[in-house]
């Protein structure tokens, strides 16, 4: 279903790829001002060239990248309205006990610091628009465990909490703020990190029977960017095959 983004600026980080790609195409053909946002600047400028939008370089576990992005992004759209804090990597399988240290570390800078940033940078220009929402991609690993991805889930658990907290905080200051929770969605992150028949299995564990796909992501976040969702704050929004269900 299309919602109208018209005269609307969003960001959304890991833009160039995946499920973040999809949100791009969703939000750019709802009428928002896109800005892909992603380390991978090329098809950023790929994407943002086909969609008539506007590509920057961020890593977003760097904070003076992410205000410097948030700058880039009010000076093409005029304001901002919207981020989608959506970049992520996967990292290294293992255990606790044997757990890489500097995986820890870039894992919880970049899924959870740079939701943070995302947030710290943008809300202030948001609020100086007259209010917006944002959207901060989580997983269904903010909810349930998954052996050998310990910092992934430590940071996507403390990404569905600190959205609840900016969103009690913003409520009454014209900011909504909400989670999403993706079951396993057939994109590039998925393909560096798994092999075939791993992905088979995978596919099984989800009652639907099947991988998600970006798109069904991108239309649940559109939606809770939208002024459709204007009730909604705060809450983290599973679309994960019934995964998390059983
Ligand atoms: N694919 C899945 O099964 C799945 C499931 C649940 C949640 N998610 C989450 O969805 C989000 C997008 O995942 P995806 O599957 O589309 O991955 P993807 O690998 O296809 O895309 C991620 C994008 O983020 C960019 N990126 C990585 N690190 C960055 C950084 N430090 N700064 C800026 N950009 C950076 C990459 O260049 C890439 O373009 C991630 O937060 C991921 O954890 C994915």
């Amino acid at each position: 279903m299309p919602y109208d983004f018209n005269g609307k600026t969003a960001i959304v980080t890991g833009g160039s790829s995946g499920i973040g790609a999809a949100i791009c195409r969703h939000l750019a053909r709802d009428g928002a001002t896109v800005i892909v946002a992603d380390l991978d600047i090329e098809p950023a400028e790929t994407l943002a060239a086909e969609i008539g939008g506007h590509a920057v370089k961020v890593d977003t576990a760097q904070p003076d990248q992410v205000q410097a992005m948030i700058a880039f992004a009010v000076e093409k759209g005029g304001a901002l309205h919207h981020i989608v804090n959506n970049a992520g990597i996967g990292g290294t399988p293992g255990p606790v006990g044997e757990y890489p240290l500097e995986d820890w570390d870039r894992i919880i800078g970049v899924n959870l610091s740079g939701v943070f940033y995302g947030m710290r940078y943008a809300i202030p220009e948001i609020e100086a628009a007259g209010g917006g929402s944002i959207v901060n991609m989580a997983s269904i690993l903010g909810t349930v465990g998954f052996a050998t991805a310990g910092a992934y889930v430590a940071a996507k658990h403390g990404v569905v909490g600190l959205t609840k907290v900016a969103a009690m905080e913003y409520a009454q200051r014209g900011i909504r703020v909400n989670s999403v929770g993706p079951g396993f969605i057939r994109t590039p992150l998925l393909d560096a990190n798994l092999d075939e028949a791993t992905l088979t299995g995978i596919a099984a564990m989800h009652p639907v029977g099947r991988l998600g796909t970006a798109d069904e992501v991108a239309t649940l976040t559109c939606y809770l960017l939208s002024e459709e969702a204007s009730f909604i704050t705060g809450s983290y929004h599973l679309v994960d095959g019934g995964y998390t269900a059983q």
